[in-house]
This record gives C-alpha cells, structure tokens and sequence, in this order.
C-alpha cells in the first residue's frame, strides 16, 4: 500500500516501513501547501501527519483511498474528525508518550519567565554586562513557595503539577471535571474556580486542547483578572492564548511576564511581541527531546499499521 509521511522523521523508521509497503516521505521538510498534500496522497491508504497539515474536507475529498490518519501529535485539531468519521478514515494520535517532555518544557518557560533567563542572556551576549554584580540587576519572581494554577488538568497538565512538588508550591487547577480525591492528594492540587485561579496564582499554566470552546479562553477579561505580578505560560496550542489581548497587558506591564510556545497563526507570530522583553518565546517545540519524538514517530507508525492491517489502532481518535 501507499503511505505519505507528510513531514521528514526518523530514517530508521522511514526504512521499516519501506519494507513493508510504498513510502513517500517528505524528506525535504517542507510544509506541503494544501494542493500538493492533497497530490502526494492520491492512492494513499495511510498518512503521517502533523499538526501543519490541515486535513479538511476538500482535501478528503480528494483522497478516496485514504484509511489513516495518524497525527504524529497529541493534539488532532488539525484534521475534521468528523468529516473523517463520516467516510470511514480512522484518525489516530500520540497521547501518553510526551507528556513529561511538555511538561519539562512548560517548567523551562515558567521559570525563564520568571527569572528572566532570555533577556539576561541577550545582555550578556550584546555585552552589555560591564560590572559584575548589581543588588537590583534582573530582579524577578519567586517560584520556590509560590502559587501555581494550572487550566487543563489532563494528563500533562498533572505532569506539570508534579514538577511543584519541588518547588514546594501551593497548587490550584481548574478543570472541567474534578480529579478524584486520592488523585488531587498525591498532586497535592486543589480544583478552584477559574476566576479564583487567576486571581490568586503567582504562575498561571494553561494546559487544555485547542477547540472551539477553548478558543481565547484566555482574553483580556481573563488577564485582568490576574496579579499584576504574575506570569502566564502557554505551552499547549495556538489560540487559546488572545495574543492580541496579552499583547497589551505584557505592553502595559499588567502582568509581569509570559513564556510562550505556541502562537496563533504559528509560525507567523504578533510582531509586537518580538519588541517585549517581559515574554519568553519558543518555536512550538513542547515534545521536541529526541527521543520523545522518536517515540511519537514510532507509535504513530504503530497506528498507521495497525489501520492498514485490519486491527484496532492502540491510540484511536475516532
Ligand atoms: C502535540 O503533540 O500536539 C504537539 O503540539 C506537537 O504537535
């Protein structure tokens, strides 16, 4: 069978799977544009995908062959999955396998954020570091001791919370459902009110998928509820986040900063906050360790061949 691997991934796994059927692997790397995805996979039966290709109608409807699609991601709010569920494309995802990774890099943009890591060293590389130390140079936030609140008590969203441990922090989350008591106990997490969340977390985390309900879940009237010292990290996808909205709070100082991994229209960011030096920005690389993407890759396959075989993928969508 014909499998289109949309993006470049491992070689090893590229080669297992040419042993097994025909491979077209997108070696160069570059983003197909809708018209060429949708070229590339005519008499495909699997495609793996990420979360750059949008897989909407009009490019399944031109992939009648098309089985499979295995996003080599967590999150699936690239695809229509119901337009895939109505012409019997399975679509599957990589939950699990990256949860720690994403939360060590959501605790690396917290605490950059915090102690302004990226802006002293850009002083340091422009140098501008002329006198060795200075009582007030860089002053930034506590972590240790502090509150954290974390949106989305998911699977990672408790990753991150577990990392509080440490830090000896008192830990509040909201979650559409409740953990359950023996759960909250060991996170040592307590569920509270959005509002109350906001307004008493030092650090804010927002860890929840990205949907229609979830878009801008945090907006202007959202971070005016917030300290004027705290620090919001968003390390779970573009649009949940209104940029322009933080924009003008990070400008205005009404919050003391934000660490940032994703961005709407990513990779085309708000030029605004590439002049502020109160934010941290990464280039969506929350999973990306080598070997959790080796993993995500490898069980993506698993997917995929499960589909193309007639067995039950271990990681369905729909
Ligand atoms: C995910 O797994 O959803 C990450 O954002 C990588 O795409």
């Amino acid at each position: 069978m014909k499998v289109v691997i949309t993006r470049r991934v491992f070689r090893e796994l590229v080669e297992r799977l040419g042993a097994r059927h025909e491979v077209v692997h997108n070696e160069e790397d570059r983003p197909w544009p809708p018209e060429e995805l949708a070229a590339q996979l005519s008499g495909a039966s699997g495609a793996m995908a990420t979360v750059m290709d949008r897989f909407d109608e009009s490019i399944l409807a031109r992939c009648p062959d098309l089985k499979v699609i295995s996003n080599i991601a967590v999150g699936h709010n690239n695809i229509d999955v119901a337009a895939c569920t109505k012409r019997g494309i399975r679509v599957t995802n990589t939950p699990g396998v990256l949860d720690d990774t994403t939360a060590d890099l959501t605790w690396s943009l917290l605490m950059s954020a915090a102690r302004r890591i990226a802006e002293a060293d850009a002083y340091v590389r422009r140098g501008d570091w002329k006198i060795a130390f200075g009582v007030q140079y860089f002053l930034g936030q506590d972590i240790h001791h502090a509150t954290l609140g974390i949106i989305g008590m998911g699977r990672i969203g408790q990753a991150v919370a577990r990392r509080a441990r440490g830090f000896d922090m008192r830990v509040l989350y909201h979650n559409r459902s409740r953990l359950d008591g023996a759960t909250e106990r060991a996170l040592g997490a307590t569920w509270v009110h959005r509002d109350a969340l906001l307004a008493q977390s030092d650090f804010v985390v927002v860890m929840v998928p990205y949907s229609s309900a979830t878009h801008h879940l945090v907006g202007a009237a959202e971070i005016a509820k917030m300290k004027p010292t705290a620090i919001l990290v968003n390390s779970a996808r573009g649009g949940i986040v209104d940029d322009a909205a933080l924009v003008a709070a990070l400008k205005e100082k009404r919050i003391a900063g934000a660490g940032l991994d994703v961005f709407e229209g990513e990779p085309k960011l708000n030029a605004e906050y590439l002049e502020l030096p109160n934010v941290v920005l990464t280039p969506h690389i929350g999973s990306a360790s080598r070997a959790t993407r080796i993993v995500m890759c490898n069980t993506a396959a698993a997917n995929m061949l499960a589909v193309l075989e007639g067995r039950e993928p271990p990681n369905p969508v729909n």
